[in-house]
């Protein structure tokens, strides 16, 4: 019989990438893919420690592990990620879920099969964490989420210390993968199919990657570098940093037909004094700047943030600065977060923290504005064609296809499985909150 595994990923998609990482190792070990967490040997739930309410459900999912242990001794429980990069939470792991097998970090996935192997020879738990980020690690096994779009790490970890931020405890200082590994392993995963790749960093803005001849590499330039593959057809990115916005890198969205006319730009409150007390690094005019030199260098570009309401001492009127400015920048779409408390970080500490039922009262009219962005940014394109990238079944209708047009937009279309992984041009016929609906043509 064969060998089966699970795994549940929680939060970004810098976890995503690290569970197709785990499923190569597991693939390639002899285990297939079980059809759900029931029917596996193997389970992994992959953690993200970045708000509280994931926490929750981690630990919620961890304790329906222990029927799952008891049925089947030889099942095997692994977590990992960034919950257990923080001490305390290793510490209630070990006291009140003794039915877990695995526990790693987020700095040594790689080590996930010696592990795996360990526990099943020697029935043993095994634990191991390591604090930092040593040698990046190349060539490791996948097993891909998507057949024509493929999500690259350029970067591991961030410098940046926002004050709300657990990230920088969990995944470490910065370290920029080499550019000439990037380019192989984008050139393999073109050889093998894929149309469009998205590069990853906490902050891509400050790659420093060395090439092999002692050069410095920007990130502008590795763009370019990647540019040069035959065959793929689209590069998007994925978070940015304000502060560290290049004006290089506006001239290569001008210069380089392949690199997606969207951009991730986290804003997180619309306050310069909130900004400041997130240590942001910019104030609101400094980010207005910026946006408004991509929009004048760019005009077709589409703009999204993530923006966090609540953070202690966040006044009225600063909460209103936040919605005048999401009304000024006019983003297509907004990740709109209720400030949550993690233990370890600066914030935590701050002793102005905000009332549950305030912070909910501004979530809720926040969500509203962005909302009504969305829809209207979104009417604005009915009528128009769109290149689409066809990335598979739309997950509530068996006869319509979904995609994304290169500026991110989620698009449904009726049409046939022949069309998955190529890009078609659609007629856009209606815009709505959040995707558009169109025709092939
Ligand atoms: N509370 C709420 N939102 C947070 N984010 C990060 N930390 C917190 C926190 N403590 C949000 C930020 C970040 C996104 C990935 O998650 O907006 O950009
Ligand atoms: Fe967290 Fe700030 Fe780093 Fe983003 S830039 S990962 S919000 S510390």
């Amino acid at each position: 019989m064969d060998k089966t595994f699970h795994i549940t990923t929680f939060g970004c998609q810098m976890n995503e990438h690290d569970s197709e990482i785990l499923a190569g190792a597991l693939e390639d070990m002899g285990y297939v893919q079980a059809a759900s967490r029931d029917e596996a040997q193997v389970v992994i739930l992959n953690t993200c420690s970045v708000r509280e309410n994931a926490d929750k459900r981690f630990f919620g999912t961890l304790g329906q592990l222990k029927r799952k242990k008891k049925e089947d001794k030889d099942n095997i429980i692994c977590i990992c990620g960034c919950m257990m990069q923080q001490q305390h939470i290793i510490d209630t792991v070990k006291e009140k879920y003794p039915w877990v097998d695995v526990i790693f970090g987020t700095h040594n996935i790689h080590r996930f099969p010696e592990l795996l192997k360990s526990v099943v020879q020697q029935k043993k738990k095994a634990v191991e964490i390591w604090e930092d980020g040593r040698d990046i690690v190349e060539d490791m096994p996948m097993k891909r989420l998507h057949r024509t779009k493929a999500l690259v790490n350029i970067m591991y970890g961030c410098n940046n210390f926002c004050t709300y931020c657990i990230v920088p405890y969990t995944r470490g200082r910065e370290r920029s993968r080499k550019p000439e590994d990037i380019v192989r392993e984008v050139e393999n995963l073109v050889s093998d199919g894929v149309l469009e790749i998205m590069l990853l960093g906490q902050n891509v803005n400050s790659y420093r990657g060395e090439t092999s001849d002692g050069e410095n590499c920007s990130f502008a330039h590795l763009i370019e570098m990647i540019a040069k593959i035959d065959g793929l057809k689209r590069i998007r990115f994925m978070t940015s940093h304000p502060k560290d916005l290049s004006d290089e890198l506006i001239d290569v969205f001008k210069s380089c037909d392949k690199l997606c006319k969207s951009i991730h730009l986290p804003v997180q409150s619309g306050s310069s004094a909130v900004m400041k007390r997130m240590n942001r690094h910019y104030n609101r005019d400094d980010y207005m700047r910026i946006v408004n030199r991509i929009k004048s260098a760019v005009p077709e570009i589409t703009i999204s943030t993530d923006i966090i309401v609540g953070f202690p001492g966040e006044t009225d009127e600063q909460f209103e600065e936040t919605l005048s400015l999401v009304k000024e920048v006019g983003y297509d779409s907004a990740f709109t977060f209720l400030y949550s408390v993690r233990t370890g970080t600066p914030a935590a500490k701050f002793t102005d923290q905000i009332p549950e039922d305030i912070k909910h009262e501004r979530f809720n009219r926040l969500v509203k504005l962005v909302d009504s962005i969305s829809a209207e940014k979104n009417r604005a394109y009915e009528g128009r064609i769109e290149e689409v990238l066809v990335e598979g079944k739309s997950k509530r209708n068996e006869n319509t296809l979904s995609g994304r047009t290169d500026g991110f937009k989620l698009v449904n279309f009726p049409g046939d499985e022949s069309y998955i992984g190529r890009l078609v041009k659609v007629k856009i016929t209606e815009g709505k909150t959040f995707s558009l609906e169109g025709k092939i043509v």
